[in-house]
């Protein structure tokens, strides 16, 4: 009864999440299997911002359902969003379910887990629905054991939780609960121990990573709280990159412009969700900037660092959203020209205050609006990609290509993917690669060993 499957639905904070509670898990005890067949334990963990994401881990959820009709001592849970989102109300669906566990509490499961098992084992009282769902002091710093085992070149921290924005199409704010920040030092010092362990990439992680630490963190020499965690982990020694992601574009204060040139080991990479680019549905979405406020900063920071990466959210179909509406954003998606986007059809969230919008938008004129984005994307994308062809990049090799034997892979500082013939040594080393091959995703080239690769990979760096 101890071999546990973990499914992963939604963002990196969902990833981040499922990783400490398996790592959790495996010092209780339990072993975590790669294949769900194996398994004695199922746990879904979830994903509430759009209404498919939802129906995606319910229809597993009725899958396991029937698995467990059919042995009984199979044990399956929900955790995260949705079942913060929906709690003891999945019981309607799915009445077997022996776990509902929120985001505040994923810290609980191996305890939960151990009862439930030693339930089935004939151990304990009747089996029960266990449901785990309040707000808990101090759970942001639950989230911080990795699985010390594997070599991960590039790790994820969790740096804080929750959201107190309240865009009026988000359902995180009700699943991920108040901002809660997690101490400095705590961070740096899961820092010092991934990089120990032969990290030398970081993402840390919030849903709005940006925010960290305001209105508890007081603002120093003119620097934001967020900006002070970036210099504490920029001075752990043998990191060579950091990352973070989701940010708001309005904290993209003059110190984070700034961080881009100051903190060389910041890869010079911005994520800008802009949402739309009309200002009456910027407003209805209740988003605090206009779209000349977003051009500004977009502005600052090309002027900061002039071959920054630009990546953005879009949602279209937002509820009253008109031709012109759309045609603003598109104008503002095509004169920024993003190197990515992530680009989603509205969907309506039971609870937020644009469900409750009239005039709702027709399916088909979401997915013609969504279809002509991404084909403006990919232009901007590959016109990218196309001009690093011959030039030489600085990849981190994260390992080898699922494809192509001898083929190794790694990103860019602007997170390209590149292909490039490699080693097992190289795992971990900055490489200069020369770009021989690009399209939209990725590109191809060649290693070239030069006098920058060998001072990048000096450990004094
Ligand atoms: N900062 C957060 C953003 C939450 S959701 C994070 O990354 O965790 C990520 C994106 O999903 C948002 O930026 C928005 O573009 C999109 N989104 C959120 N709610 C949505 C909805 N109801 N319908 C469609 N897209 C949505
Ligand atoms: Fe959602 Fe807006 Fe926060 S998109 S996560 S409420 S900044």
């Amino acid at each position: 009864m101890n071999r546990v499957y973990v499914k992963t639905y939604g963002c990196q904070m969902n990833e981040r999440d499922s990783e400490a509670v398996s790592s959790k898990l495996r010092a209780r005890g339990y072993s975590i299997v790669d294949d769900e067949k194996n398994a004695d334990v199922v746990l879904l963990n979830t994903c509430s911002v759009r209404d498919q994401a939802e129906q995606k881990a319910i229809g597993k959820a009725g899958y396991l359902a029937a698995r467990k009709k059919k042995t009984p001592n199979f044990v399956f849970g929900v955790m995260g969003c949705m079942a913060q989102n929906h709690g003891e109300d999945l019981l309607d669906r799915l009445p077997d379910l022996d776990l509902i566990v929120g985001t505040q509490k994923f810290h609980r499961i191996p305890d939960h887990l151990d009862n439930i098992v030693s339930t089935i084992t004939g151990l304990g009282p009747s089996p029960q629905t266990i449901i785990d769902l309040g707000d808990e002091e101090d759970s942001q710093n639950e989230i911080r054991e990795h699985t010390p085992d594997q070599l991960k070149v590039s790790a994820f921290v969790s740096i804080m939780q929750g959201c107190n924005m309240n865009c009026a199409f988000c359902i995180v704010p009700k699943t991920r609960g108040e901002e809660r920040y997690r101490p400095i030092e705590q961070i740096v010092a899961e820092v010092e121990e991934l990089v120990s362990s032969g990290t030398r990439e970081v993402t840390l992680l919030g849903q709005i990573v940006n925010a960290y630490g305001r209105g508890q963190i007081p603002f120093f020499k003119g620097k934001s709280p967020f900006v002070q965690l970036l210099e504490a982990i920029h001075e752990v020694k043998s990191l060579k990159r950091i990352r973070f992601t989701s940010p708001h574009p309005v904290g993209y204060g003059k110190d984070l412009v700034n961080a881009y040139r100051e903190l060389p080991k910041l890869c010079e990479y911005a994520h800008l969700p802009v949402q739309s680019g009309s200002n009456r549905i910027l407003k209805a979405m209740n988003r605090p900037y206009t779209k000349e406020k977003f051009l500004r900063i977009v502005d600052s920071l090309r002027e900061s660092v002039p071959d920054i990466y630009l990546s953005t959210d879009i949602i279209v179909g937002f509820p009253g959203e008109t031709e012109t509406d759309y045609e603003q954003t598109k104008d503002l998606f095509e004169e920024v020209g993003f190197e990515m986007a992530f680009i989603f059809k509205y969907s309506i969230r039971t609870g937020t205050k644009a469900a409750d919008l009239a005039d709702q938008i027709p399916r088909e004129t979401k997915e013609t609006r969504n279809q002509e984005l991404l084909r403006i994307l990919e232009k901007s994308s590959l016109r990218r990609n196309e001009s690093l062809l011959g030039s030489s990049q600085q990849v981190l090799v994260e390992g080898p290509a699922r494809k192509g034997k001898g083929q190794y892979i790694g990103r860019t500082r602007g997170f390209r993917k590149v292909i490039f013939p490699g080693n097992k040594r190289m795992v971990g080393q900055l490489l200069d690669v020369k770009i021989e091959e690009a399209t939209v995703t990725i590109l191809h080239g060649l290693p070239t060993l030069t006098k920058s690769t060998l001072e990048a990979n000096s450990s004094t760096v």
